[in-house]
C-alpha cells in the first residue's frame, strides 16, 4: 500500500500546470467509442481511471494507441460485440458510459453494473429511465449484469427528476443515434458535458444547448469521426491547488485553466478574504499582507453551484480559517466520512446529516489518516500541509486515480511530501 508523508508548515507558492479533466476525458473517450471512425483525443490526464478505461476499450477489441505525451488514437470500428462483461468494468464507475455508447451504436448492450468511489448508493436509475424513454428494454440479469436492447431508438422528451452528470452524458451518447429529436430537460450543466457534446458535434452530431438545463439532440444514423479533439482543463484539480495558497499563506498561479469554470470557487474564496486574480488561462490566489482568512458557508450544488468534488478540500480550508464555517453537502448522502480523519488531527467539526459545522483556527496535528476517496484523499494531504509534524496519508490509490503527477506538482509548489511504498502500478496506456 502506498502512502504520502506530508510535513506541515511550508507556504505553497509558484505556478502549476493543470492537466486535462479526468471526468471530461471519461465521457469523451466513451463518445469516441460511439462514433463510426477513428479519432485522436488530446490533453488526456495520465491517471489510473483513464488507463483502466483504455484497457477496457482494448479488451473490447478497439484499436487504442498512444500518439503523443497526452494523446491517444481510438478506432472503435474493430469492436464487433456489444458485450462488456469484464471484471475491470466493475471497478470503474466511468465505464457506465459504454451503456449509452453501445446502445446507440449496436442497439443493444450487456455489461456489469459499475463500481466507483464509496460515496453512497450512486444508482443509475436515471440513466435507465432515459434509455427506456428512447425505446430500450432494460433487464437486470443475475451476477450484476445489466442489459439493454432496442429494435429502434426513437427521439423522446426526457425530464431528469434529479440533476445527474452521468445520466445527462449517457443519454446523449445513445440519443445521437436515435431517430428524430431528443430533448433532455433538467440536464446537468457541468463543463464536461459541453466537452462531450462538442466532441460529438465535431463528428457530425447535432446537439444544441449543452451547458444549459435543456439539451436538444437531433439523431443522425452515421457519425463520421477522423478528427482530433482536446479535452478541457480539470476544474477540480484547478480548485484543489487554488485553495492551497490561502490555506498555507502562499501564492499560487494555476495555468492552462478556464477561469469561468472556477467562478463558483473564486467567488467563495473572495468572500473568505482571498485575492483571486484571473488571467486569460490563469488564476492567481494569495492573501494580501495583513489579510485574514475568514470562515464562510458553502452548499454543494450542480454546476454552476459550488462543486461537490471540492467539498472535502473546502472543509480543510475552513479548518484553517478564522471563525465558524458551514458546509452543506446536497449532492451525496454520505460525503463526510473523511471528517473522522480530520478530527484525529485535532479538527473541531460537528456533522449532522447534510451539514458540517467547522470551528476554524484549531491547530492541526500530524497523524496517520486514510484517503477514503479521490477528493477526500487530496483534502487529507492539504490538512497535512498545515498540521504540526508529519501526516501519513495511507492508501493513496484513490488520489492516483484522478490527480496527474500529484507529488511532483506539490513538490514544485514547495510542499514537503514524500512517497512511502511502491509507486502506483499504473496500467500501460
Ligand atoms: C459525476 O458522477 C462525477 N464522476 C463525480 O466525480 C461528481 O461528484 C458527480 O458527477 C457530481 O458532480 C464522473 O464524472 C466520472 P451524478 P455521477 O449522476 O455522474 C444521484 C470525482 O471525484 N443519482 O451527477 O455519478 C447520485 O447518487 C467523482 O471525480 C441518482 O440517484 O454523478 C448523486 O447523489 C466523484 N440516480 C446525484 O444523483 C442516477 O441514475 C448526482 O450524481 C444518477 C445519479
Amino acid at each position: 500500500m502506498t502512502s504520502y508523508l506530508v510535513k506541515g508548515g511550508n507556504k505553497l507558492s509558484g505556478r502549476v500546470n493543470i492537466s486535462g479533466s479526468k471526468n471530461a476525458a471519461l465521457g469523451v473517450l466513451a463518445a469516441a467509442m460511439a462514433v463510426d471512425g477513428p479519432s485522436v483525443i488530446e490533453n488526456i490526464p495520465q491517471v489510473i481511471d483513464i488507463s483502466l478505461l483504455l484497457d477496457i476499450f482494448r479488451d473490447l477489441g478497439a484499436e487504442v494507441e498512444m500518439v503523443g505525451e497526452d494523446a491517444v488514437r481510438i478506432d472503435p470500428r474493430t469492436v464487433t460485440s456489444s458485450e462488456a462483461l469484464l471484471e475491470s468494468v466493475r471497478k470503474l464507475r466511468g465505464s457506465y458510459y459504454l451503456l449509452g455508447a453501445f446502445l446507440g451504436r449496436f442497439g443493444k448492450v450487456r455489461m456489469y453494473l459499475p463500481g466507483g468511489c464509496d460515496l453512497g448508493s450512486r444508482p443509475i436509475d436515471l440513466h435507465i429511465k432515459g434509455f427506456e424513454s428512447l425505446g430500450a428494454t432494460f433487464t437486470m440479469e443475475e451476477n450484476g449484469v445489466v442489459s439493454l436492447e432496442a429494435k429502434e431508438l426513437k427521439g423522446a422528451s426526457i425530464f431528469l427528476d434529479q440533476v445527474s452528470v452521468g445520466a445527462t452524458i449517457n443519454i446523449m451518447l445513445a440519443a445521437v443515434h436515435a431517430k428524430g429529436m431528443t430533448v433532455i430537460d433538467n440536464a446537468a450543466r457541468e463543463p464536461h458535458i459541453v466537452d462531450v457534446a462538442n466532441f460529438l458535434n465535431s463528428a457530425g452530431a447535432n446537439i444544441r444547448g449543452a451547458g444549459t438545463d435543456v439539451i436538444r439532440i437531433e439523431g443522425s444514423p452515421h457519425l463520421a469521426a477522423d478528427m482530433t479533439y482536446a479535452i478541457i482543463p480539470d476544474q477540480i484539480e484547478t480548485g484543489t491547488y487554488m485553495m492551497m495558497a490561502p490555506l498555507t499563506g502562499g501564492d499560487i498561479t494555476v495555468e492552462n485553466v478556464i477561469p469561468t469554470h472556477l467562478e463558483p470557487l473564486s467567488a467563495k474564496l473572495r468572500e473568505m478574504g482571498v485575492t483571486v486574480e484571473e488571467g486569460g488561462d490563469t488564476i492567481r490566489c494569495y492573501m494580501e499582507p495583513g489579510a485574514k482568512l475568514k470562515a464562510t458557508s458553502f452548499k454543494t450544488l450542480p454546476y454552476p453551484g459550488f462543486p461537490t468534488d471540492l467539498q472535502p478540500q473546502a472543509v480543510v480550508l475552513l479548518c484553517g480559517a478564522e471563525g465558524t464555517g458551514r458546509m452543506i453537502e446536497s449532492i451525496y448522502e454520505n460525503r463526510f466520512q473523511y471528517i473522522d480523519n480530520l478530527r484525529r488531527m485535532g479538527a473541531n467539526i460537528i456533522c449532522s446529516g447534510k451539514l458540517a459545522v467547522v470551528q476554524g483556527g484549531n491547530p492541526l496535528m500530524g497523524a496517520p489518516v486514510e484517503a477514503r476517496d479521490l477528493r477526500a484523499g487530496a483534502a487529507m494531504v492539504m490538512a497535512g500541509l498545515i498540521a504540526k509534524g508529519e501526516t501519513k496519508v495511507q492508501n493513496v490509490y484513490p488520489i492516483q486515480r484522478g490527480y496527474e503527477n500529484f507529488v511532483r506538482k506539490m513538490r514544485s509548489l514547495g510542499a514537503d511530501i514524500s512517497v512511502e511504498g511502491p509507486e502506483a502500478v499504473r496500467p500501460a496506456w
